[in-house]
């Protein structure tokens, strides 16, 4: 059984639906979640999941403690759903291409630093694009540059307000993001 840590930073729907989707998977298992933000909504959201819910800050991250802990726990891949820190390069450096993102936005457009949640679903509409989407990509040591693994595209019509995209991002993500991490965990030996 390979196990599973899902980092996230805010509300954590993503965090909620993967745990869902994978409670009595065969090969699968959510271990834990993890936050770095003491008052993020997926501590609550996850109160009702038999699956703990573990904070750790920015310094212990940067400073290889998180890292500890992972392996503490065995942990063999992370799942970033709304995870806003950046991750430092000794963490992806003993997980290769065990980490992936989700990403609300077909990148390379909308990505990089400071580009995360409802700021792209704002950018995408004023640029008045006719498309945007999600994309699910290995994590690497900057923001949303690692190898893309899945994307899919919504289309878009000029009066769609960006909490309207939001929700068709939202949408993508929960049909997608479990599968893509069961496909890519699944295939690792
Ligand atoms: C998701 O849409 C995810 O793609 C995005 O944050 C949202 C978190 O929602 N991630 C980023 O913007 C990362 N750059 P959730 O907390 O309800 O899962």
């Amino acid at each position: 059984m390979k196990k599973i840590a899902v980092f996230a930073s805010g509300n954590g729907t993503n965090a909620e639906n993967i745990t869902r989707y994978f409670s009595d998977h065969h090969s699968l298992h959510i271990d834990s979640i993890w936050t770095n933000n003491p008052s993020a909504g997926v501590i609550q959201r996850m109160a009702n999941y038999d699956c703990p819910v573990l904070l750790f800050t920015r310094r212990e991250m940067q400073e290889g403690v998180l890292l500890e802990k992972l392996q503490s726990r065995a942990i063999d891949g992370i799942v970033l759903a709304g995870f806003l820190l950046l991750i430092p390069p000794s963490l992806v450096t003993a997980f290769p291409r065990q980490i992936l993102n989700i990403h609300p936005a077909l990148l390379p457009k909308y990505g990089g630093k400071g580009m995360y949640g409802s700021r792209v679903h704002e950018a995408v509409y004023a640029e008045g694009d006719k498309e945007t989407g999600i994309t699910i990509h290995y994590v690497d040591k900057y923001y949303d540059e690692g190898a893309v693994i899945f994307q899919v595209k919504v289309a878009l019509d000029h009066q769609e307000v960006p909490e309207r995209i939001a929700q068709k991002v939202h949408e993508l993500e929960f049909e997608h993001y479990p599968k893509v991490i069961e496909q890519i965990f699944s295939s690792h030996v």
